[in-house]
């Protein structure tokens, strides 16, 4: 299982410091949430962000990339450092040719589903995909109540891949803390993003820990 720490709930001016504790704590990647003000209603980071990043930790940097056309920023992002992406399905009418372009590049290439899009969307894109992230809260904000149907999401996405004989992970993005985690885990998930429940904690480093020991 890997924790990866979702950036948008640390403190912007001191980011290198706050990817340090988080890193120190256990994270095995780094969650950095693009946005557009376009496909979600909030506007976050770009590619300098990223950049700022990837120099400040040896994590693997993995951008949700919430925005319009995707298929034109995806050099921009990967040239910055992230080393995972995922594209929204539902922002994306040639997504086949955009995860391509992205395995090509050598980055681990990723589809999110908001909570109201269905696995089938997914069908028969799912064996060129690394992974699968399955948004539990309608992304746009950080701190917002997890959407319990998920984990059935999860299950049945996990019992998909394992039909057709494929180990795609399984990333599950919002409002996911130590009370509906282990869930998460027993339906098949095995990438957790978690903003508040690590950023949003006092001491993140410690937050990470204690998410950590929920999980086991
Ligand atoms: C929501 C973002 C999430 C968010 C998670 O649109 O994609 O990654 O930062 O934050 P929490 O864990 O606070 O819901
Ligand atoms: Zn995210």
């Amino acid at each position: 299982m890997i924790l990866a720490p979702s950036i948008l709930a640390a403190d912007f001016g001191h980011l290198a410091e706050e990817v340090a504790r988080v890193e120190r704590g256990g994270a095995g990647l780094v969650h950095l949430d693009v946005m557009d003000g376009h496909f979600v209603p909030n506007i976050t980071l770009g590619p300098s962000v990223v950049k700022a990043v990837r120099k400040a930790t040896g994590l693997p940097l993995d951008c949700h990339l919430m925005i319009e056309h995707a298929d034109r920023w995806l050099d921009a992002f990967i040239d910055a450092g992230a080393d995972w992406i995922s594209v929204h399905v539902e922002a994306l009418p040639h997504l086949q040719r955009t995860v391509a372009h992205l395995r090509q590049r050598g980055v681990q290439a990723g589809a999110a589903l908001n909570p109201s899009t269905p696995l089938s969307s997914l069908e028969e894109i799912l064996p060129d995909l690394d992974y699968v992230l399955v948004m539990s809260v309608n992304p746009g904000f950080g701190g917002q109540t997890f959407l319990p149907r998920s984990v059935d999401k999860v299950r049945r996405m996990r019992a998909l891949i394992a039909s057709r004989g494929l180990t795609t992970r399984i990333e599950v993005d919002g409002g996911v803390d130590e009370t509906n985690v282990r869930a998460l885990l027993d339906a098949g998930a095995d990438v957790i993003v978690a903003g508040q429940a690590v950023f949003g904690r006092q001491d993140p480093e410690a937050a990470a820990r204690r998410f950590l020991e929920a999980c086991r």
